[in-house]
């Protein structure tokens, strides 16, 4: 499992996205935080600044809705252009559809949850997905406080998804930093999220680099 580091535009400057996703080219993705004020208390951007990204970067898009009704709106996000959806468990009425939606237009499906929720009931949903991402705060804000109560949840994760061949990734958001990163590799994690980390540091692209080098250096055995 190779690790990959998508950088959370929610850290970056919102009136410099282009210059902002410039600034990691060495990111595999650029996540980037839907909020609608109801699905949880905070508005990003939508569907407008989504295709304009679009146009403006060749890394491609990791598109996280934390919205009310991602049954309504997450093939649109697919459709332009995003090379990744995330939908909510917790929102989703009809997951099934939407994430085959996701699929049949271009994009990997992927199914989020709150550190409250449990996974295991939406293993029979895994075939469906291309990707798990469990937050490791509550969704809304960046810069808050790495939750250590997910790492069990983590590891059944991954022992979940290694049961079912092993090809879905497991991403997590919320708190990712160099303090934080090998807790999550050595759960199972292999695509991490970190919005302040990268975009609250002086040199973005070299933050990257830093995630990146401790992940892989946490995979390796220990001699
Ligand atoms: C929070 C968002 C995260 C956020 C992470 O609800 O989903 O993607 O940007 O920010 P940091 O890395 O600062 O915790
Ligand atoms: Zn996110």
């Amino acid at each position: 499992m190779a690790v990959q580091i998508s950088p959370s535009i929610l850290a970056a400057d919102f009136a410099r996205l282009a210059d902002e996703a410039a600034a990691v080219p060495n990111a595999d993705w650029l996540h980037v935080d839907v909020m609608d004020y109801h699905f949880v208390p905070n508005l990003t951007l939508g569907l407008p600044v989504v295709e304009a990204l679009r146009k403006a970067t060749p890394t491609p898009l990791d598109v996280h809705l934390m919205i009310d009704d991602p049954d309504r709106w997450a093939p649109s996000y697919a459709e332009a252009g995003a090379g990744s959806v995330t939908i909510h468990a917790e929102a989703s009425k009809a997951p099934v559809r939407t994430l085959r939606q996701i699929r049949s237009l271009g994009a990997r499906a992927a199914l989020a949850f709150n550190p409250a929720t449990a996974v295991e009931p939406y293993e029979d949903l895994l075939p469906e997905i291309d990707m798990l991402l469990l937050m490791t705060v509550e969704p809304g804000f960046g810069g808050q406080k790495f939750l250590d109560m997910v790492l069990p949840k983590l590891r059944r994760a991954r022992a979940l998804i290694e049961r079912h061949g092993g090809q879905i990734w497991l991403q997590v958001d919320g708190g990712v930093d160099t303090g934080t990163i090998e807790r999550c590799v050595v759960a199972g994690a292999d695509v991490f999220v970190a919005g302040s980390a990268v975009y609250g540091a002086s040199d973005p692209a070299q933050a990257v680099d830093a995630l990146r080098s401790q992940a892989t250096q946490a995979l390796r055995p220990k001699s």
